[in-house]
């Protein structure tokens, strides 16, 4: 049968229908449910009692679930909560005090109950009546079918988490072995902005809390951890374990900021699931465990959550926030500064207009037109995915470079270049519809992204967009250098064997391990200038023999590899390439 928006067993509809006369004073039939399930309040006024009387006596009504995007409602399974319960008792068998702050249908607090007999009290918090309900009936249907003596103090309130006083239940709860567990809402505030939502915390529950001003000062933080800091902050004295399903970028987060709350946690765990699975989003999430009433420490491993395989220990290590405790340790003498700035490449944001392939001969754009133009500002272009070669002189796609310098005069384009200036001012609406402000008072045609560096010749180049940290060596095709699209970063070089020995160098084991311990692969764009500005070319050459460098390159004499030495030199302090 539905009630109050949820389904009630035919254990527990059985149970009502027995005591019938009780639901006409519900302090009667609270003082019956207590009895049976240790739930206080399980009506809250006369009224809810009458509503499921009625409902029993044949009216029946059935809802439709409402739109909970808001809430970031993303109920966890039975099966998973009942195994994420498992492994957080693993942890320690006798907990007296379980918390969840968001229970949602209440799959972990059923879960924790059928793993102890040892717990003393239960609350749980959820904003959406109809789940409060749910999570009450599921507990009267389990004492119901499940009779035993002691049974824990349980409240499941209905409260905004953002408003009920965790501190206060912290201090009431403080001698009791507790478990916070569960799955903090999937959204962000920015998410909650979109649709004008008012689920969020206030701005003062914020200042309440010293070292969370820096969340709000980030544009974007996520609601779930924002609750976990909470509990953090609240329950980190007590003695127990903390057991939480929440995005990676959250554990992510919460390790980083971790240097500066000194939480008294420590041996965390983050415990890869698959959401697809679970469920049916994509988004990267995973169980985060902690110990709390620790020492605080500031690492984390990473496992498999269903087979325990162990994959990395990321967190602070020397100093440094790493994916890769291990692969860091072999190759922090290469964390520095690059001697050389890395670049992104040209930005126009009009391809339709402004790139072309070349089909048996002609020029043909992004709208099917073919196109006739001099050369002069015709060069290849390769983007994040044409980088997946070793070294590449060839290109897909071409485009056209209207200025060498950002903010360069156009007009020239006019007066010597009559093909190019009729085909782009014959576009030039494409141009001023570009939305970015970049763009505004500049001249016609501008790109963006270009600087003498975007014409050196040889160019050892990277994609931004994808998860491979190799290195692509980029010759030009005859005399002209071939350019890199603004998903792309690269360093250039006039000479062929400097970019040589560059190229080898960033892919060789020890920069290759260093990229991978300080890049988390699942966060976006992990790969980008600040993480390649710090390979130190110096230590990087240092490393490496020039017996075994000339292996790999041809014609590589000592000369060459002397001259590339001079110029990483740490006391050399000009940018090398053409900046
Ligand atoms: C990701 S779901 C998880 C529910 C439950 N913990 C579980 O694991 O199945 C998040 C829950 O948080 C609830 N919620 C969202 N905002 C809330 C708020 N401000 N206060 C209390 N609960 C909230 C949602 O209604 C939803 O039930």
């Amino acid at each position: 049968m539905i009630c109050f928006e949820t389904h009630i067993t035919d254990a527990t509809l059985e149970f009502f229908r027995q005591n019938l006369k009780s639901l006409s004073n519900f302090e009667e039939i609270n003082f019956l449910l207590k009895k049976i399930s240790g739930i206080n309040n399980f009506f809250t006024s006369q009224k809810e009692a009458t509503e499921l009387s009625e409902k029993i006596k044949g009216y029946n009504s059935i809802i439709s679930e409402p739109n909970r995007r808001e809430y970031g409602d993303f109920q966890t399974n039975k099966n998973l909560a009942l195994q994420i319960t498992e492994y957080a008792f693993s942890k320690n068998q006798d907990f007296e005090f379980v918390l969840e702050p968001t229970c949602g249908k209440g799959n972990f607090i059923l879960a924790s109950i059928k793993q102890s007999n040892s717990i003393k009290k239960i609350v749980g918090v959820e904003i959406y009546q109809p789940y409060v309900w749910e999570t009450k009936f599921k507990i009267l249907n389990h004492y119901l079918l499940n009779k035993v003596a002691l049974k824990p103090e349980i409240d499941i309130i209905h409260r905004n988490a953002f408003e009920f006083d965790y501190e206060q239940l912290a201090k009431s709860t403080s001698q009791l072995k507790t478990l916070v567990i569960g799955n903090p809402p999937w959204v962000t505030n920015s998410e909650l902005g979109s649709i004008d939502s008012k689920n969020l915390p206030q701005k003062s529950n914020f200042k309440k809390h010293s070292g969370f001003e820096a969340i709000t000062g980030k544009g974007n933080f996520d609601i779930g951890e924002y609750i976990s800091l909470i509990m953090l902050k609240c329950f980190e004295n007590h003695d127990g374990v903390f057991a939480f399903l929440i995005k990676n970028s959250v554990v992510k987060n919460l390790i980083q900021y971790q240097k500066r709350n000194s939480f008294r946690i420590n041996q965390s765990e983050k415990l890869n699931i698959d959401s697809k699975k679970e469920f049916n989003v994509s988004v990267n999430a995973c169980l985060f465990l902690t110990n709390f009433n620790t020492e605080p420490d500031f690492i984390c491993k990473e496992l498999d959550f269903y087979n325990r395989d162990y994959l990395t220990t990321f967190g602070w290590y020397k100093d440094k926030f790493v994916y890769s405790v291990e692969d860091y340790d072999k190759s922090s003498i290469v964390d520095g500064e690059s001697i050389f700035t890395w670049r992104s490449g040209v930005k126009h944001d009009c391809s339709k207009v402004m790139e072309f392939e070349q089909v048996n001969g002609h020029y043909i754009n992004g709208l099917g037109e073919e196109v006739n133009l001099e050369k002069k500002l015709v060069f290849g272009l390769l983007k994040s995915s044409d980088l997946k070669a070793d070294k590449t002189n060839t290109f897909r796609k071409l485009t056209i470079i209207t200025q060498k310098k950002m903010g360069q005069e156009t007009k020239y384009i006019k007066e010597s270049l009559p093909l190019t200036y009729k085909y782009l001012s014959s576009h030039k609406e494409f141009f001023d519809k570009r939305k970015s402000s970049i763009y505004k008072d500049k001249p016609d045609f501008s790109i963006f992204g270009i600087g003498d560096y975007s014409f050196a010749k040889y160019k050892v180049a990277i994609s931004g967009l994808y998860k491979s940290t190799h290195f692509t060596l980029v010759s030009p095709k005859g005399s002209k250098t071939i350019m890199l699209d603004d998903t792309c970063y690269f360093i250039g070089f006039d000479n062929l064997k400097m970019a040589q020995i560059a190229h080898f160098l960033v892919n060789s084991d020890l920069v290759q391990n260093f990229i991978k311990s300080i890049i988390f692969l699942d966060s976006k764009r992990s790969i980008n200038k600040d993480t390649l500005m710090r390979i130190d070319f110096e230590k990087a050459y240092k490393s490496y023999d020039f017996k075994i460098v000339k292996d790999s390159i041809t014609d590589l004499n000592i000369e060459h590899w002397e001259e590339f030495g001079e110029m990483v030199k740490d006391s050399v302090n000009e940018q090398m390439t053409l900046s």
